[in-house]
């Protein structure tokens, strides 16, 4: 199993149906992503809510082999986190990995201070309830910015619908609401920055099981583009 990604996730695979449901995106959404890493080529990517490794081990690996230098784990828990770890080693992958433990928006203002420019790819998968919030910090730091993609599991049930409206919002709609979070400022809301417009897909994968759970499987992918007209098309994939 040493230095093999493919072997460590079967076990991590293996491990969730044997012995314990793992909340893991799973090798059916996982290879959206993947197919996703491998276009891209991102030359770093972030992940927030990285649980015990396996979207990281499956995604560092792509990030490599796309020829990509950095992936890095955002992970609240420590006890994860520390799993996380040992896994990655395991596959190999401690050379391209890095954390950053702890609430994530800490993490994304720290990752601001000691680099510049915009993210390549970030994959949303943490605290469904966050993602808009969270996605508005990384508008208003700039990680977030033209080319960026973005890839959000659990989109819609479990999900967060408001986070698929702010997104498909014109810029017009998204300045006023601006307004009125500015207004009602209360302990660390983002504004974002409503001038970014996105394009966007919606693709229905399968839960990590390999069943299709209700809408529990969706992926929701934007590639941001820091321009004035509004009104992008907007593809729906379904399989
Ligand atoms: C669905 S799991 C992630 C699964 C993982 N991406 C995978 O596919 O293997 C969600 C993770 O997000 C973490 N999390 C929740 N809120 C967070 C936050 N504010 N900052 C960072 N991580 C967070 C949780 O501790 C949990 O490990």
């Amino acid at each position: 199993m040493k230095n093999s990604p493919a072997r460590v996730l079967a076990a991590i695979d293996q491990y969730g149906r044997e012995k314990a449901f793992l909340m893991n995106v799973g090798h059916e959404k996982g290879r959206i992503v993947t197919d996703i890493i491998a276009q891209r080529k991102p030359s770093i990517m972030i992940e927030l809510g990285g649980y015990v490794g396996y979207s990281t081990i499956l995604f560092a690996d792509a990030v490599r082999k796309a020829g990509g230098k950095k992936y890095l784990s955002l992970e609240l828990s420590p006890t994860f986190a520390t799993v996380s770890k040992a896994l990655v080693q395991l596959a190999g992958l401690d050379d391209i990995v890095e954390y950053m433990i702890g609430p994530c928006r800490d993490s994304l203002r720290a990752l601001r201070s000691t680099r510049s420019g915009a993210l390549d790819l970030i994959f949303l998968d943490h605290a469904k309830f966050a993602y808009t919030n969270d996605l508005k910090l990384c508008e208003e730091l700039a990680l977030v910015g033209q080319g960026t993609t973005l890839v959000a599991d659990n989109v819609i049930c479990p999900g967060n619908p408001k986070y698929l409206e702010y997104l498909r919002s014109p810029p017009a709609k998204k300045i006023e609401e601006a307004k009125t979070v500015e207004a009602e400022k209360s302990v660390d809301v983002s504004i974002g920055n409503p001038r970014l417009i996105y394009d966007t897909s919606l693709v229905y994968g399968l839960a990590p099981t390999g069943e299709q759970i209700g809408w529990s499987g969706n992926l929701a992918l934007f590639r941001g583009v820091d321009g004035q007209s509004i009104g992008q098309e907007e593809s729906i994939h379904s399989f």
